[in-house]
């Protein structure tokens, strides 16, 4: 009960000390948003979106699930995403994937989460689409790192064939796609250049983000 207790006076002094910096802060926040992000990552709790990327509240509007799956068919992803797109106007969206993901290991070792295992599912098919570049890879350590890259990257593919991206490209409005993966170990995000905003640049992206990881697993170097 102390624990959650101190969470009230930990948010007292964060709201003095933001309200003394900006005396305008909490009431421009209050009116409306205008957030130039939308943040599609891990529900992970050492991947937190604001803070990892220094953004203030307001600027980034935020979408969070076990390994950072992309599945419009989902309700509340895809509620989210077009909530984003349509009414908010994010021109970014970012899937960010981390490396040492959780739900990625139980896929990648098909270890039972229990619920979680349905939404891995996912994460499954992403794995058999890339058994090859797996396969080739030394240990269980460079298959996890590879799986989360690509985890990325398959998401991507799957947010840029939503209705709901494509629709807004069809209409000429800014929509920037991004994949990017988080380093638990070290805090820095990485670009695995994927960036799409416009319907033919999916394919080739893709193609060539995948291309590029599987050339740094050839020459031995590491794609971190
Ligand atoms: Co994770």
């Amino acid at each position: 009960m102390e624990r959650f207790a101190r969470l009230f006076s930990q948010n007292r002094h964060w709201a003095t000390i933001t309200q003394e910096s900006d005396p305008e802060f909490f009431h421009g926040l209050s009116e409306e948003q205008h957030p130039d992000f939308l943040w599609i990552g891990c529900s992970d709790s050492r991947v937190p979106a604001n803070q990892i990327v220094e953004l203030a509240p307001g600027e980034v509007f935020v979408h969070r699930n076990i390994a950072n799956v992309v599945d419009p068919d989902d309700l509340n992803c895809g509620a989210v995403i077009q909530y984003a797109i349509d009414h908010l106007k994010v021109e970014h969206v970012l899937v960010v994937g981390h490396y040492g993901c959780g739900g990625v290991k139980a896929s990648l070792c098909n270890t039972s989460l229990g619920l979680a295992d349905q939404w891995l599912e996912r994460v499954d098919r992403v794995k058999e689409k890339h058994f090859e570049c797996l396969r080739v890879l030394p240990d269980e350590k460079s298959q996890h790192d590879r799986l989360c890259e690509l985890n990325v990257i398959e998401q991507v593919r799957n947010l840029c064939s939503t209705p709901v991206v494509q629709a807004a490209w069809a209409r000429n409005q800014v929509v920037m796609v991004h994949g990017c993966i988080y380093g638990l170990e070290d805090g820095l995000i990485r670009d695995l250049g994927v960036s799409c905003r416009a319907p033919e640049e999916v394919e080739p992206h893709c193609a060539a983000a995948i291309a590029h990881l599987m050339e740094a697993t050839g020459s031995g170097a590491s794609s971190k």
